[in-house]
């Protein structure tokens, strides 16, 4: 299978980049099935129903939240009849929707997705995604019953997401970061078979901090104090994540590729 994974989608630059782009990128890469992590979709700050609809309509096959996945608050309802959106496996014993799920891709392969949260510098404790995760893999193996598994490992710490990546290896496709809006350049396949990537960068404007618009962040670092929101940067984002191809029959990763199209980012494509 052709898969690709996007980092956090960035407000209304990031929704129109994919609106925009993930047509067509679906077509020329001949995709099989696509994941966008859309935390930070509407206002920089979770994802309301209107705007699911709107990445789900452009090409997104599944949208994974993170941190931020209750921001809007009509998630809370909205995630409950569309399955097609998951949020961290480990976010709370009581939020609704689902933190792993089957999927059929178009082709009529099943795709495990799962997302987990990280635990190291997050600004809440989530539960141990270690042991979140295991009775989903364990249940699902790959090769089995789903073609390709991916997992979206939404950590701040760089080390974590490792050591949730080798945790994975062998067990599924991809093994993803998000979270921290900025690409890491260690696209690798592990020996298990496994693709893996500390982070996927954000589908965003990068000349910002991080998606925001830079003026408050610069504020607050200098001064320490605030004065107004935080607001999404407006200019042409670059949609950034990691392509990867997987072997049907084993579901293992055969390539895998950075992908950074549009805006001020150097470009790189499978
Ligand atoms: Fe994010
Ligand atoms: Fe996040």
């Amino acid at each position: 299978m052709k898969i690709l994974f996007l980092g956090d989608v960035m407000g209304r630059a990031g929704r129109r980049a994919i609106t925009e782009n993930l047509p067509r990128l679906r077509q020329e890469w001949r995709l099989d099935f696509v994941v966008v992590n859309s935390e930070n979709a509407t206002s920089g700050m979770g994802l309301s129903g209107s705007h699911a609809k709107t990445l789900l309509d452009a090409g997104a096959d599944c949208l994974t939240l993170g941190d931020h996945a209750f921001d809007q608050k009509d998630m809370l309802q909205f995630i409950q009849h569309e399955p097609r959106i998951l949020r961290p496996l480990n976010f709370s014993k009581a939020a609704p929707g689902m933190g792993a799920r089957l999927f059929t891709a178009q082709n009529g392969r099943k795709v495990l997705v799962a997302q987990v949260l990280g635990q190291v510098f997050m600004k809440r404790p989530f539960d141990d995604p270690f042991s979140a995760l295991e009775p989903v893999l364990k249940t699902h193996p790959l090769g089995g019953q789903a073609s390709a598994a991916l997992v979206d490992i939404h950590c701040e710490a760089t080390s974590e997401k490792m050591a949730l990546g080798h945790f994975c290896d062998g067990r599924v496709s991809l093994a993803v970061g998000t979270h921290t809006h900025v690409p890491t350049a260690d696209a690798m396949v592990l020996p298990g078979g496994t693709g893996y990537l500390t982070d996927a960068g954000m589908c965003g404007d990068y000349h910002s901090v991080i998606g925001m618009e830079k003026t408050e962040p610069l504020r607050r670092f200098i001064t320490g104090m605030p004065k107004d929101r935080f607001t999404p940067a407006t200019g042409t984002a670059t949609l950034s994540g990691v392509y990867v191809e997987t072997d049907d029959r084993t579901g293992k990763a055969t390539r895998i590729a950075m992908v950074r199209d549009g805006g001020i980012l150097q470009p790189a494509a499978p």
